[in-house]
């Protein structure tokens, strides 16, 4: 009997811990490789007493009603969780999971990919020379921005902010940082970070990184109004989730030279990129690879099944969300 249902191909090392504990009859696995249409998310998910999910899966009240009230657990294969209603979870007796901490390296050592990329006019270089336009070194040629010494600044100071902050020590830059929730003293001489408000992040930072989870207050905190007040010279990256970002407003921004550049991992209507950025050469963009290595997908998945097994065999899940207390 199915007990798991598992929405599209995942990492074997979590499909493994689950048939391992529960039994392979247990787990079904969508076989297609490609995001699930609602229709058959809404069919399969009847009589599941857990669902793996991905983070592109709206997971609301009408997907809770549609698996019965046997659903124990929703388990995401993501640090982010803004695709789940845990309120609508949690009055269903429901346990919402995530999969922090795993992918904290990972998703920073991409926000810096994007960084130096956006600086240095990589992606641009890169499209220069492989459409044969190179006709050799030039002294003004592709001149990019040095980001060394310079400053960086931090939206959402949590696990993945501090992970960049840290790695800003190696390119000597000043850290400046907002957050709704400001560090401890120890942490933020630990991480020499400094915390402003939001208008002095605007103002004084030469990169910006998104690193905040997306929420009512944190939905397009980044509009025009916000691209004015940066620097012309700034990069805006974000590796966070595209609707902090008004999208139409940044690709405006760009090409009018309200900023430098922008580096983008995450997108307002994934997979839709706004066509303004697909012709703009100074965006850096990614298709949301924060956390894609194999050795970090493998934690993820593992760290989900985990979660499952918790909550199936009557257990507190490691990382649940909608637990009180
Ligand atoms: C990826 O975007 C995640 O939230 O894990
Ligand atoms: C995500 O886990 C973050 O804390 O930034």
């Amino acid at each position: 009997m199915t007990r798991v249902f598992v929405t599209r191909p995942v990492p074997d090392a979590g499909l493994r811990l689950l048939e391992a504990a529960l039994g392979a009859d247990a787990v079904f696995m969508r076989q297609e490789d490609s995001a699930i249409p609602r229709n058959a998310l809404l069919e399969h998910v009847g009589g599941a007493e857990a669902v793996l999910c991905m983070l592109s899966e709206r997971m609301d009240a009408e997907v809770m009603d549609a698996a019965g009230t046997q659903l124990k657990v929703i388990a995401n294969l993501a640090v982010g969780y803004d695709n789940i209603d845990v309120e609508a979870a949690r009055t269903r007796g429901i346990h919402v999971t995530n999969t922090p901490d795993v992918l904290t390296d990972a998703t920073a050592d991409l926000a810096w990919a994007l960084i130096l990329s956006a600086a240095r006019r990589v992606g641009e270089g890169e499209r220069f020379l492989r459409a044969d336009k190179w006709q050799g070194w030039g002294p003004k040629q592709l001149l990019g921005m040095s980001i060394f010494g310079k400053t960086l600044g931090i939206f959402g100071m949590g696990r993945i902010g501090q992970a960049v902050a840290q790695r800003a020590a190696g390119f000597n830059m000043d850290v400046i940082y907002h957050d709704a929730n400001r560090l401890s003293p120890e942490v933020e001489t630990a991480l020499q970070a400094t915390f402003v408000d939001k208008e002095t992040l605007l103002a004084s930072s030469d990169v910006l990184s998104i690193h905040c989870p997306l929420n009512p207050q944190t939905r397009h905190a980044f509009t025009w109004t916000a691209f004015e007040k940066m620097k012309p010279t700034a990069i805006l990256v974000n590796t966070a989730r595209g609707p902090v970002v008004k999208e139409e407003d940044l690709c405006r921004a760009l090409e009018q030279g309200l900023i430098f550049a922008a580096g983008l991992d995450v997108y307002e209507h994934e997979p839709a990129v706004c066509p303004g950025l697909m012709h703009q050469e100074r965006a850096v963009l990614l298709p949301h690879l924060g956390s894609a290595t194999t050795e970090t997908r493998d934690a993820m998945a593992s760290l989900a099944a985990n979660n499952i097994i918790a909550a199936l065999q009557g257990r507190r899940p490691p990382n649940c969300l909608s637990c009180c207390g």
